[in-house]
This record gives structure tokens, sequence and C-alpha cells, in this order.
């Protein structure tokens, strides 16, 4: 098993990220065994295609570092690292390129919702940016992907893209790339916006009232909580009452995510009562499960030289692990690596 995931270090690392893949790196993380292996890495690369600050991107690597250690990923067992420093992510990409499809990409509803109506004036990486993506994965030859719903798509594509380049250039056999398969979480694989229960929650809302994040203190959760758009009912008994309240749903998904419960039983223990109740007690879940992060977080962060070290380690060990599949795609295609 080979367990291979990523992030973009760009904002603070938030709890649909946390909810939606974060946690499932931790649980895989700890029921490796010891033929297998977790990759997991900061897209740096993948953060600039839209319009960035240098200097900020680097910060953010580093603290997106403190953040996951801060989380649970343990550097011993799992091999953490950022993309530019293996040159092979690009590298791939290249060797890729030749078996995407322009209309694949596309299709990408990433690309479609980012690009909006202005896709002629979009960077030329944020459309290529899946085949990156592929490479992330592919390089390492990743058997599971523990990601959220949203990047389902990214990953199919990966797939479309590592079976064209197999049939095309390999043999049965013999594949370069193995296919791999995400991994989402049945419960909270889309955490939505506390501001808009149709928009998922992420780095790039403008409004920090939309997302918790992990390193929010007890005062900020309990206030972003608090204003989080609801509705006037109370509660149903069951989840089918929620369809058409899709804040309210959210807020419950939130509460059963981090108590281990269902959204029926959830609504089992809170039915009838109103988010005037409700609110308090998921803040208070919430304040239970960042507090530790949060401490851990900012003990780490300061300590440059300590994640200097931990993305140097983990990049040796990562660049091993991808030179046999650079070396076979580059083969592969009739070219000589240098
Ligand atoms: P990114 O940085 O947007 O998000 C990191 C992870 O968090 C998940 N996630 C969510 N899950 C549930 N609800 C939400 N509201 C929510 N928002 C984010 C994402 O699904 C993701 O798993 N392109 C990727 C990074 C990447 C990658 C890869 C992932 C680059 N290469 C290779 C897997 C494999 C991204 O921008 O994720």
């Amino acid at each position: 098993m080979r367990v291979v995931s990523g992030i973009q270090p760009t904002g603070n690392l938030h709890l649909g990220n946390y909810l939606g893949a974060i946690r499932n790196w931790v649980a895989m993380q700890d029921a490796m065994d010891a033929d297998s292996e977790c990759l997991f890495f900061l897209a740096d690369l993948h953060a600039i295609s839209q319009p960035h600050e240098p200097a900020a991107l680097h910060a953010g690597t580093l603290e997106m570092t403190a953040a996951l250690v801060a989380c649970g990923i343990d550097p011993e067992r799992s091999i953490l690292f950022n993309q530019a420093q293996i040159p092979a992510h690009a590298e791939l990409q290249w060797l890729l390129g030749g078996s995407a499809r322009m209309g694949w990409l596309n299709r990408m509803t990433q690309w479609k919702d980012k690009a909006g109506k202005n896709r002629e004036g979009q960077s030329v990486a944020l459309f290529t940016y899946p085949v990156l993506q592929a490479a992330d994965v592919l390089l390492y030859q990743a058997t599971h992907v523990p990601v959220g719903e949203d990047q389902k798509q990214h990953l199919e594509l990966a797939r479309d893209i590592a079976q064209k380049f197999n049939n095309d250039f390999a043999t049965e056999d013999a594949p370069v790339f193995t296919l791999p398969d995400p991994i989402i979480p049945p419960a909270a694989a889309r955490i939505m916006s506390l501001r808009n229960g149709s928009a998922k929650m992420s780095k790039s809302d403008p409004s920090e009232m939309s997302r918790i994040n992990l390193i929010d203190d007890a005062d900020t959760v309990m206030k972003k909580i608090k204003k989080a758009k609801t509705d006037a009912e109370p509660l149903p008994s069951e989840a089918k009452g929620l369809e058409e309240r899709a804040e309210a749903l959210n807020l419950v998904t939130i509460f059963g995510a981090l108590t281990g419960q269902s959204v029926d039983e959830v609504l089992s223990e809170y039915s009838g009562q109103g988010f005037g109740s409700f609110k308090p007690a998921l803040g208070e879940v919430l304040v239970e499960t960042l507090a530790p992060i949060n401490a851990r977080f900012m003990a780490l962060k300061e300590d440059r030289e300590a994640l200097d070290a931990i993305l140097a380690r983990g990049a040796a060990k990562a660049r091993e692990r991808g030179l046999p599949t650079l070396d076979a795609a580059y083969k592969a295609l009739g070219l000589v690596r240098g």
C-alpha cells in the first residue's frame, strides 16, 4: 500500500481540509504496516497557478508543515515534504502532457469554477494543474489517495492519464504506472461554508467568517459558530428533515464528524432544539478538538530550523522513491534521461 496526498500551502488549514482529508491521512498513517508507506506533501508548485505573493508562499509552506505535524502527521513514520524540492514532479508532468487531452482538462469542474468567464486570461498552469496532480501520485505508484470529494474528479483524470500512457507506451505485464484509488470519507467529504450552505468551505473565500481555521482560538471558534448562517426552525428528528436546509445540515454534519456519530444519531439527541442550544454545543466540541492541535502548532511554527529539517529529510526520501518511475517513464517514451 502506497498512500500519497497533498495540500496547497496557501492560507490556513481549515476544518474542511481537516475533516475531509487530513484526519484520514493521520488514520492511514497510524494503520500502516511494515510493507506500506505514506507520503504527504505541500503542493507549493500548484500554488503558483494563481496570483501569489512569493514571501507568503514560503512562509505558508513552513506553517502548513507545522499544522500537519500538529494534526498528527509524524515525520518519522510518514514522508512529509514539499513538491518544489523534487524536480521529478515537474518533469513527470511534462512527460504526461503527451497523454493528457485538452478535452479532459476542459471538463474539470475546478478549472471551470476558478476560471469563470475569463478563461483566456488564466495562467496555463491553472489549466494544466490536474496533470501536475496526476504526476504527484503516479510518480510514487500511489495505490490510495485520501482526499475530499472536490478532488475526486482530478483523481479520475490521473487514472485516465495513467491508463492511456500504459496502453500507448507499456505492456500489460509491465505497466509504468499504478492506477490510484481515491479514498473519500463517507461522512465529511464536503464541509460547506458557514456563510453559504451551497459553497464548500475554502481557503479562497474572502470571508474569514466562512471557515473555522485549525489555528483559531476558542473565542474565535465560538464567535464564528454563533454567527454561522442557519434558519429559525428547530432541528428535526432525522436526516430527511434537513434536505432543504443546507446550512443546518452542514452544522449537524460537522458535529457528527467530530463526535463520530451519524447525522441521525446527532439529531436523535438534539431533535426539537433550536440553534440557540445546538450552536454552543457544537462550539464546545470544536474547541475541544482544536485546542491540542492549536497548542502543538503554536509551539512548532516558530522553529523554522526544525521545519526546514523535516522537509529536507522528507525530500531526500521522496526523491529516492520517485526515481525508478521517472526513469521508466523516460525510457517508455524513447527518451534518454540526462
Ligand atoms: P486543497 O489544498 O484545496 O485541499 C486539501 C485537501 O482538503 C480537502 N478539502 C475538503 N474536504 C472537505 N470539505 C471541504 N470544504 C474541503 N476543502 C478542501 C481536499 O479535497 C483535499 O483533499 N489539488 C489539491 C492538492 C493536491 C493533491 C495532489 C491532492 C495537489 N496534488 C495529489 C491529492 C493528490 C488541492 O488543492 O487541495
